[in-house]
């Protein structure tokens, strides 16, 4: 027998420190889990970002994100489609730039022929529910990597604002919805929404990557793009110092006073403390991106069989939720809200 003679004084002292109150009554069962379950995640939550490349080839694995692939054009309209049926409802766009339209200044991201912008023409005009996000930033376009006009070793900030907006107007004249700047650069969410306003998109949206930290969880992003083994330096100049979290609240409410719709925390995961307190604390709506390296960390832990990576999957996605994200950036939404329709 397990039990001892002590037992019902235990049962006694534990009626006396909680009251009568046991918490684990309302975890006996899957429907009274459910019925107190605080937050919940959907598919309405998610946000899936897609590798653009050029040709109309097969999609072609990213080596560093295993189920990540780059697609052509075409393939990008057929994940919009994907993502039309599995209710997500918004993709985010980012290319791969051959190396050879890269340059200094990042100039083949004013192109309104560069393969972001044909893949959202190509989007808008085959799957009208789906939103698309595009990243503001020169790192796929520069030769250096970085996300501004580089002169030196110094990230040129008004220059780089001067780029940004310009670049901000030819992704939304080509069917952007919404306007992601992530360069981190001063006064740029003012600006863009200037130069949009002065060209009559009114309605385009801006998210704004308001606390964005200088991070190791970006490497592998930077493959899929082709600016990790270009990159000069790093990003610390521009992008947050991970010990802050004061400067983060800062950054947003400056973003936002600048006319940013919604704002975004980057990376995730490390990061939620800045996701509960940006959300609670300014309430606008609070975006997270769960970056590459922690997509890819998950995947290979599963892919070793050191986790269940389906599970770890869904309550990654459902920390965010809980801290109080409107919204995930994450390279799993497929595959969640696969998952999430079928249970
Ligand atoms: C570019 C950009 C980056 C990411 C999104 N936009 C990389 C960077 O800032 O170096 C990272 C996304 C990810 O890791 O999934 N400014």
């Amino acid at each position: 027998d397990h039990r001892s003679d002590a037992l019902p004084l235990i049962s006694e002292r534990i009626d006396a420190v909680t009251g009568g109150l046991r918490m684990r009554r309302l975890r006996q069962a899957d429907w009274t889990r459910r019925l107190v379950r605080e937050t919940t995640l959907g598919a309405d939550d998610l946000i899936w970002p897609i590798f653009v490349r050029e040709g109309d080839g097969e999609a072609e694995p990213v080596p560093s994100m295993p189920g990540v692939f780059r697609l052509s054009v075409e393939g990008c309209v057929d994940a919009a489609r994907q993502a039309r049926d599995l209710g997500i409802p918004v993709i985010a766009l980012f290319p791969y730039t051959d190396p050879t339209k890269r340059d200094e200044t990042g100039s083949e991201a004013l192109n309104e022929g560069n393969l972001v912008c044909r893949a959202s023409r190509a989007i808008k005009s085959a799957v009208r529910e789906v939103g698309i996000l595009c990243d503001v930033a020169l790192d796929p376009y520069t030769s250096h990597g970085h996300d501004g006009v580089m002169q030196g070793d110094r990230i040129l900030n008004d220059e780089s604002v001067d780029m940004l907006c310009r670049q901000a107007v030819v992704q939304a004249q080509s069917g952007c919805d919404i306007i992601g700047p992530s360069d981190m650069m001063d006064g740029r969410v003012a600006c863009i929404r200037g130069a949009l306003d002065s060209a009559g998109l009114r309605d385009t949206l801006i998210m704004a990557y308001s606390a964005k930290y200088a991070s190791a969880f970006y490497g592998p992003f930077r493959d899929a793009v082709g600016s990790g083994a270009m990159l000069r330096g790093d990003k610390r100049t521009y992008q947050m110092d991970y010990g802050n979290s004061e400067e983060a609240l800062r950054e947003a409410a400056q973003d936002i006073a600048e006319g940013a719709d919604m704002i975004m925390v980057k990376p995730g995961m490390p990061y939620l403390d800045i996701v509960s307190r940006l959300s609670r604390e300014l309430g606008v709506p609070t975006f997270a991106y769960q970056t590459s390296g922690e997509y890819s960390m998950i995947m290979a832990a599963a892919q070793n069989g050191w986790l269940d990576g389906e599970k770890a999957m869904l309550e990654s996605l459902g920390g965010f939720k809980r801290a109080g994200a409107a919204g995930i950036l994450s390279y799993f939404s497929p595959r969640v809200a696969a998952h999430l329709k079928t249970r």
